[in-house]
């Protein structure tokens, strides 16, 4: 039998072990393409292997990463292992890794208390396998592998009703407490079903896990159209590797790399870039305009989050080019000399935030399992969760690149 306390506004003064994850999230209206991308995953299901009826035993207890104080670092706590309610999914979670937000969250910095809501398990790029379903799942049944779109978007704002739910402008946000305090970082966790992404391949835990952050460099790469023409990648982080290697899959014809640390220079080569600068070391503009003939890059992915970067990059653009922001500076925009770099350059600017639901996914999946995107070169640890500070000390060191972590070991 599973212990259950009602978890309330007063949550931090119980124990946490005390406590039930209440089901924050609301089952609201769909909106049409909604609908069509759920008729889509049906018929996915019905034409897969991934239908199983054997159910598993369900332990009471768990192991789960949490922060319910405003402090550095997280707990591994033994609680009970959540029920799913209406249109709920239990999870019992494969992969999780670990992003760059989760940094924020983990130290408990000005960004990860902009970002999240106490308390809440972290941990928004997961895989796992459906254990159990509440009522009005649908046809997800056990046994189907999910990814998490981890925005959850309300299905009722003007958004949400144009087919834009992917920049829904009351979203949640699994794994940061926000109108969920459930995360990835745990060996099992609910997943309403609506935001589960149905797998249509047999994709490893390590590859379905990094779809999440996968989707934002595909979503870069579509909206800035770099087919036949130069795309310059600013930060080789995970993202900026992910778009290299896409934009390389899209049929870009000359990819450029900067950062400033050289190890991810040599890793943004290994994902498929011809050219990579050194921004701390090289004169950047020059650079790029000895590799395009001093024309400036066709379209510019910045990546690096450098209030510096997304500042000067209009500067690299060719006249007519199309900028993506996708990096998130945490200073104001200011552009030197706005008559040149950027009105009489006739650009096109755009920014995303996060995937398009579900079609990124759908195309992401694609790549990886046709083979047409190699992603294990951006892992560098594949670890136990038990093992989370060791992942977070190396992150924090500016040390490795993608880490992810095994909830069950
Ligand atoms: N818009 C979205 O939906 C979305 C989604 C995910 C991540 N992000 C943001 O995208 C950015 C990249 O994400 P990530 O996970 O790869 O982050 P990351 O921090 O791992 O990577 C950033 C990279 O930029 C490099 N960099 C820093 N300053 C630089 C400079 N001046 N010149 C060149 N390179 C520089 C760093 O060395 C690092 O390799 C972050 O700002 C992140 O918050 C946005
Ligand atoms: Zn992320
Ligand atoms: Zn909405």
């Amino acid at each position: 039998m599973q212990k259950c306390v009602r978890l309330t506004f007063a949550h931090q003064r119980l124990p946490f072990s005390d406590c039930v994850w209440p089901n924050r999230a609301k089952t609201t209206q769909h909106g049409s393409r909604m609908e069509a991308q759920f008729t889509f995953q049906k018929f996915a299901l019905s034409n897969a292997t991934q239908f199983k009826t054997m159910a598993e035993t369900i332990p009471a207890t768990m192991k789960a990463l949490v922060k319910t104080k405003p402090t550095a670092s997280y707990e591994l706590v033994e609680i009970p292992v959540p029920v799913p309610g209406d249109g709920e999914l239990l999870i019992k979670v494969e992969r999780v890794s670990i992003c760059g937000s989760d940094i924020n969250l983990y130290t408990w910095n000005e960004v990860g208390q902009a970002i999240a809501t106490l308390p809440f398990t972290p941990g928004h790029e997961c895989v796992g396998k459906v254990v159990k379903v509440g009522p009005n799942c649908g046809e997800i049944g056990v046994g189907t592998r999910i990814g998490v779109e981890n925005h959850y978007y309300c299905g009722n704002c003007y958004q949400c009703t144009h087919d834009l739910p992917h920049i829904c402008k009351s979203m949640g946000q699994f794994g940061h407490g926000k109108q969920t305090v459930h995360g990835g970082c745990s060996q099992y966790t609910i997943v309403p079903a609506r935001y589960a992404y149905v797998l249509k391949t047999n994709l490893t835990s390590q590859q379905a896990c990094l779809l999440e952050p996968f989707g934002v460099a595909q979503h870069a790469i579509e909206e800035v159209e770099c087919k036949d023409d130069t795309l310059l990648v600013i930060g080789c982080g995970p993202i900026g590797l992910l778009t290299v290697a896409v934009g390389r899959a899209m049929g870009a014809k000359t990819i450029i790399a900067a950062d400033v640390i050289p190890a991810k220079l040599e890793l943004a080569k290994t994902m498929g870039a011809d050219h990579v600068i050194n921004s701390k070391d090289e004169d950047m503009l020059a650079a790029v305009m000895k590799i395009t003939n001093s024309d400036g890059a066709g379209c510019i992915v910045e990546a690096s989050g450098s209030p510096y970067m997304v500042n000067t990059c209009f500067t690299f653009l060719r006249k007519g080019g199309r900028i993506l922001l996708v990096g998130l500076p945490k200073q104001p925009l200011h552009v030197e000399n706005v008559l040149h770099n950027v009105i009489f350059k006739s650009l096109t600017l755009k920014t995303i935030h996060g995937r398009k639901i579900f079609h990124t996914w759908e195309e992401s999946e694609r790549l990886i399992s046709q083979g047409l995107v190699d992603i294990s070169p951006i892992v560098s640890h594949d670890i136990p969760m038990s093992k989370f500070e060791d992942a977070f000390s190396t992150l924090l060191k500016a040390e490795g690149c993608k880490i992810l972590m095994d909830p069950q070991a």
